[in-house]
């Protein structure tokens, strides 16, 4: 079986090529090392990847249609799309490369994947396509109650609606699976686990937005993978599919307990600094996981502690190193 990695040298897509090689995938990788955040992180999430004989990479970016059509010429199984400009802040500031990454990209992917024949794809989406969660409940896939109040956050749900167009029309078959902060080894630097590990570690203050009553699906890498490789199974073993699928954790932590977990952990007293809330963010996420459990048997297992505790030794690892 051949796979398609879109987002390859990413946090959550190295995660999932290393997977889908250790169990016996063919994997074509394809990134164009985005300036989101910097080429040697990337390169260093490919180092693994690029020694094994199963792994193929290509260094494509999906707006560029003439140059995806020229390298990619062999038809995969199964396309698992995660590139994408990633972060709801910096798509205030610059709405248009968001739309030409993540909807005219990813329109260009589904291109491709007509004029190949291929079939089948699992698509990264995000909690944000809910927009405020009025009631603070967990939502269900279908429960879209907020609108997107981000440019990221419409780029995601409009992708979700284009991918039906395709389904219907090209008999393409989807899971638009909605990922909930996800964190872990490789992480990208601008979420907040990352940068403030990065700030108690250099003894620095952190910034706090709000008060601390914001609440996150923190959700830990192997459990999105998890999620992943079973979503790909389920779409590459049956027809006619179009599913849309929350795989967060279910279980929201607040900010202020997230950043005494992060101080308790690396054993600092806080340093805490708070400021207004951002523009774009959302109060609260918090995933139904119902349908996913049914549909793909999906059941995250890591706690946060147990999470924050692996991320905090995988960052003093790569430091020392
Ligand atoms: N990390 C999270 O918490 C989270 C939550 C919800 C959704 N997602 C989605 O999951 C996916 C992966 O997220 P991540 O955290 O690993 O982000 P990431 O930035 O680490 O990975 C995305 C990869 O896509 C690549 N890319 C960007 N633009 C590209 C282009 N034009 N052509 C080819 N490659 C391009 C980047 O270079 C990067 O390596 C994204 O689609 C993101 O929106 C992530």
């Amino acid at each position: 079986m051949k796979v398609l990695v879109s987002g390859c040298a990413g946090f959550i897509g190295s995660h999932v090529c290393e997977r889908l090689l250790e169990m016996g995938f063919s994997v074509i990788g394809i990134d164009n090392f985005s300036k989101f955040y910097s080429r040697e992180i990337k390169e260093s999430n490919l180092s693994y990847l690029k020694k094994h004989a199963n792994f193929h990479f290509f260094e494509l970016d999906i707006r560029d249609l003439k140059d995806i059509k020229s390298k990619l010429t062999e038809k995969v199984d199964l396309v698992i799309h995660l590139a994408a400009k990633a972060g709801v802040r910096p798509s205030i500031i610059d709405p248009e490369s968001y739309i030409d990454v993540n909807i005219k990209g990813s329109q260009h992917l589904l291109q491709w994947m007509v004029d190949m024949g291929c079939k089948k794809m699992f698509f990264a989406s995000s909690s944000s396509v809910y927009g405020n969660n009025k009631n603070g409940t967990a939502l269900s896939e279908n429960q879209l109650d907020g609108e997107p109040i981000s440019p990221y956050a419409f780029t995601k749900r409009s992708t979700e609606l284009m991918n039906y167009t395709y389904h219907h029309l090209y008999h393409i078959d989807f899971i638009n699976a909605r990922f909930f902060t996800v964190y872990g080894p490789r992480q990208r630097p601008d979420l907040a686990i990352h940068k403030f590990v990065k700030l108690i570690d250099s003894n620095q203050a952190i910034e706090m937005y709000g008060d601390g009553s914001t609440a996150r699906d923190y959700t830990y890498i192997s459990d999105t993978v998890d999620g992943i490789i079973s979503g790909s199974k389920y779409l590459l073993e049956n027809e006619n599919i179009f599913e849309t699928l929350n795989l967060g954790n279910s279980k929201p932590i607040k900010l202020r307990n997230l950043i005494g977990t992060i101080y308790k952990q690396m054993g600092v007293s806080q340093n805490v600094v708070q400021k207004e809330m951002q523009e774009g963010d959302v109060n609260i996420t918090f995933a139904d996981i119902t349908n996913a459990k049914k549909l793909i048997g999906y059941q995250p297992k890591v706690s946060l502690e147990e999470g924050i505790s692996n991320f905090i030794r995988w960052y003093k690892n790569l430091k020392d190193n």
